[in-house]
């Protein structure tokens, strides 16, 4: 396959401030809101830690400042300690986004000493019968437990990130008590953003707005009780875009902030845009400096030129930017589409759909199809 295009005119973009390193889509795991590709599988090649430290090298020449360590389970790679390391030595403020798995007493001492800044650990559910069912292993929820209190033993703060969905969302009060009983420092109780596994099994995972509506209220009581006894433990709520008549200004515009490197070296302005029909350029290719800058892909929904009606004459074009370009894709087939989210889009009725079926009387837990073996399970 051929090189893409790169345009010779140098567009008004700033600079990439975050870097996402996805390092691997290998994960002991099988989460089915997994926002990995469907086809992550035929993604086999990984960057070599030498690439990595090169392409971490750019992006700090290009101003890139802020550095997520992801995947997949970042873990799985043993280079993880040399990247850390090569990531302090450049002067990046460094984050490790994990399940938890791969990691010990040991591993979070060799971090630490190799400059990590933070750590975040996703947790399933309150209960080991649905964290166990949900990430398709036994061991993985006291896993977590036990890590979460490791983090912070060394020295971090102990920050937890829960998907909420239709199968968890009703738990959250016993959620939220368990990481106050952790000692969490910070929580982000971030609803299921439908892309990958989680849009293919969206009907399973969009919870009903009965649903939400009582977790956030269960959230803010929570919010007093913490202040009430003075303990500092931040919650944050993510609603789920499906319930919202706006849409996300989603990574902050696209080609503004923002940039992925995936497994493979492919250079992506958002973890999900390799699904979408474009055709995206890897580091051996190119430099990040040229990508950014110059590329097709990056440049394509930059500014507000490519924009269709109602957008393009709206007000808050410039907030929202238009949506996200992927969820436009997924839903409408078409990447320049107004983001159905928003109820001024034509596509919206395909989110008041969504909603309608989420709230339905006849609808149970659904159906959800594991992120590795592609196979139904029914909870
Ligand atoms: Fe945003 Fe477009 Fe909706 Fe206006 S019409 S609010 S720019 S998505
Ligand atoms: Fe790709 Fe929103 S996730 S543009």
């Amino acid at each position: 396959m051929s090189a893409p295009r790169m345009t010779p005119r140098e567009p008004a973009a700033g600079a990439p401030l975050w870097l996402l390193a996805e390092l691997t889509y290998r994960c002991p795991l099988q989460c089915p809101y997994c926002s990995n590709p469907l086809d992550f599988a035929a993604h086999r090649g990984e960057l070599s830690t030498d690439e990595w430290f090169e392409v971490m090298r750019q992006a700090r020449a290009l101003g890139a400042v802020q550095l997520g360590f992801s995947g997949g389970e970042p873990l799985v790679r043993d280079d993880l300690e040399a990247l850390v390391a090569e990531a302090r030595r450049l002067g990046f403020y460094s984050n490790l986004i994990t399940s938890g798995l791969g990691l010990d007493e040991a591993r979070i001492e060799a971090l630490r000493e190799a400059g990590l800044d933070h750590i975040q650990i996703s947790l399933q559910a309150a209960d080991d019968d649905l964290a166990a069912a949900l990430a398709g292993s036994r061991r993985a929820h006291a896993k977590k437990l036990a890590m979460a209190r490791a983090v912070k033993a060394a020295g971090y703060p102990m920050v937890l990130n829960v998907v909420l969905h239709r199968h968890n969302i009703d738990q959250i009060g016993r959620l939220i008590a368990l990481c106050d009983e952790l000692g969490a420092d910070a929580v982000e109780l971030a609803n299921c953003q439908h892309y990958g596994w989680a849009q293919l099994n969206r009907a399973g995972l969009l919870p009903s707005r009965e649903q939400l509506e009582a977790a956030e209220a269960t959230t803010a009581r929570w919010r007093e009780r913490l202040a009430e006894r003075g303990r500092d433990m931040r919650l944050l709520f993510v609603v789920p875009d499906y319930h919202e008549d706006r849409p996300k200004a989603c990574m902050g515009g696209w080609g503004s902030i923002f940039m992925t490197v995936a497994p493979d070296g492919t250079v992506l302005p958002c973890h999900s845009a390799r699904d979408l029909p474009m055709r995206f350029p890897r580091v051996h290719e190119h430099s990040l400096e040229t990508i950014w800058y110059q590329s097709a892909a990056f440049n394509r929904f930059r500014g507000d030129a490519w924009m269709p009606a109602p957008c393009r004459d709206c007000d808050e074009r410039h907030q929202d930017h238009g949506g996200c370009r992927c969820q436009a894709y997924l839903l409408t087939g078409d990447p320049t589409a107004t983001d159905p989210v928003c109820d001024l889009s034509p596509d919206h009725h395909l989110i008041e759909a969504a909603r309608a079926e989420a709230d339905g009387d006849a609808r149970g837990l659904g159906e959800l199809v594991s992120r590795n073996a592609r196979e139904s399970r029914v909870f």
